[in-house]
C-alpha cells in the first residue's frame, strides 16, 4: 500500500475493505517461472477460481504474458477458463477426469479430461476417442492417477493409445516443497520410466515446487499454481516471486486501552501497558481467518501492527504500538502480500488454503496487467 491516509475523494462513502490483486505481479511470477524452466513451456494451474484471484481476470492476464496452456479441476472451472479466454486459443486440461454424461459439455468448451484410471481410459477409447486428453500417471502420491499395475498395462499394451489423442502424460509431486525429500527422486524416476515409452507425447510432472528443482524435474511443459500468485513453494529458501494480492481495510475507531484492560471476545488478550490500538473493517468472514490472530499482524505504512485478541466475523483490532504517526478513522491497513506466509502460518494452515478461502463481499480492485506483446 502507498498511502495508508484516505483519499478525500472517498470521504463521503464508507470506505469498504477491498482485495487488491495484481495482475503484472502474477505476470511477472509467470515470467519468473519460464526463466526457471528454459528448455519448457510454462503453464498454468487455474483451478478453484484461481487460487481465490478471480479466473475471470487472471487466466485473460495469464495469455497476455503468453501462456496457452492452463489446467482447472471441474469442468466448470474449464469453461470459466474458455469464457474468459474469449476466444484466444489455448489447450485447458480438466485433472478430475471426466463422467461420460459431461462429454458434450468438454466438447463444447474444448476441454480435455485428464484421465486418471484405466476404466477411464477404455471408456474414452469406446465413447469419444477422438477427444484429446491427457494420461495422469500416479508415481507416488496415492491419490489421482494410474497406479504402478495399470501403467505397466498401458506400457504393455502400447496399442491401447493408438487411434486416441493423448496431448500429455503427467505425474504430480507429493513433497516438491522439500526439494531433499527422497520421494521426489523416486517419483522422478518412477515418471520418467513411463513417459520413455511414450517419448513423442510432451510430459509435465513439475508444480511451483517442481519448477524449483533441477532442469531433470522440468519436463516439456511446467504445471504452476501457487508460484503465479506469489506463494513461497519452497519454503526455507528464497521466495523468487512477488506477492500478487493484499486486503486493504479502514480503521474504524482508535482507542487508548490501559495496563489491565482487555480486547475482543473472550477477553483473551489483556494489555500489559497503555497502549494504543485500532480497530480494522475486516474480520474471519473476509477470509483473516480466526486462528490467525495468534500471531498474524497488519502494516500500515509499511509498518507491521500484531492483531490482538479475537478476529471477530467483520473486525479485527491491531496495536498501533510501532506506529509513530497519527492513526485516525479512514486509515488503510493491510495484511497479506508479502506476509501471506507468515499469515498463514499463524493460521496453522498453507498459503494455498488461505488464498482460496479469502471471501467474497471484498470489494475487488484488480491492478492492470501488462498488454499481451503483438
Ligand atoms: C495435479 C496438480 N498439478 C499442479 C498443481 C499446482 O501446484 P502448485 O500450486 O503447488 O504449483 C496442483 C495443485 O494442487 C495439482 O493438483
Amino acid at each position: 500500500m502507498n498511502d495508508s491516509k484516505t483519499d478525500p475523494a472517498d470521504r463521503g462513502a464508507q470506505p469498504a475493505p477491498r482485495l487488491v490483486i495484481d495482475l503484472a505481479a502474477i505476470q511477472r511470477n509467470y515470467a519468473a517461472l519460464q526463466r526457471l524452466a528454459p528448455g519448457a513451456q510454462t503453464g498454468a494451474v487455474v483451478k478453484a477460481n484461481a487460487y481465490g484471484l478471480g479466473a475471470a481476470r487472471v487466466v485473460p492476464a495469464l495469455a497476455d504474458a503468453g501462456c496457452r496452456t492452463f489446467y482447472v479441476a471441474h469442468t466448470t472451472e474449464g469453461r470459466e477458463a474458455r469464457e474468459a479466454l474469449a476466444g484466444r486459443e489455448a489447450d485447458i486440461f480438466v485433472f478430475n477426469g471426466f463422467w461420460p454424461s459431461e462429454l458434450d459439455s468438454l466438447r463444447e468448451a474444448r476441454l480435455f479430461p485428464v484421465i486418471n484410471d484405466l476404466h477411464q481410459f477404455h471408456q474414452l477409447r469406446e465413447l469419444a476417442p477422438d477427444l484429446p486428453c491427457a494420461i495422469h500417471f500416479d508415481t507416488g502420491m496415492n491419490r489421482l492417477g494410474l497406479g504402478p499395475n495399470a501403467t505397466q498395462s498401458l506400457i504393455d499394451n502400447p496399442d491401447w493409445i493408438e487411434g486416441l489423442d493423448v496431448r500429455q502424460l503427467m505425474s504430480h509431486l507429493a513433497c516438491s516443497h522439500e526439494p531433499d525429500h527422497p520421494l521426489n527422486a523416486r517419483q522422478l524416476q518412477r515418471f520418467a520410466r513411463a513417459r520413455a515409452c511414450f517419448p513423442e507425447i510432451p510430459a509435465s510432472f513439475a508444480n511451483s515446487g517442481g519448477a524449483m528443482l533441477d532442469a531433470r524435474y522440468h519436463f516439456d511443459i511446467l504445471r504452476p499454481g501457487l508460484a503465479l500468485y506469489g506463494g513461497h513453494p519452497a519454503p526455507g529458501q528464497d521466495n523468487p516471486f512477488e506477492p500478487a494480492v493484499r486486503i486493504e481495510a479502514p480503521v474504524l475507531q482508535v482507542r487508548r486501552i490501559a495496563a489491565g484492560d482487555c480486547a475482543g471476545y473472550g477477553a483473551i488478550f489483556t494489555a500489559t501497558h497503555d497502549m494504543q490500538i485500532a480497530t480494522v473493517a475486516t474480520g474471519y468472514a473476509d477470509g483473516l481467518v480466526r486462528a490467525c490472530g495468534d500471531g498474524g499482524y497488519g502494516r500500515i505504512g509499511g509498518v507491521k501492527v500484531p492483531i490482538i485478541g479475537r478476529i471477530s466475523m467483520d473486525l479485527t483490532t491491531v496495536d498501533l504500538s510501532e506506529v509513530s504517526t497519527p492513526v485516525e478513522p479512514g486509515d488503510w491497513v493491510s495484511f497479506l502480500g508479502e506476509d501471506v506466509e507468515p499469515m498463514a502460518q499463524a493460521a496453522h494452515t498453507i498459503t494455498y488454503e488461505f488464498l482460496v478461502r479469502l471471501g467474497q463481499r471484498f470489494q475487488r480492485t484488480y491492478l492492470p496487467g501488462l498488454p499481451a506483446a503483438e
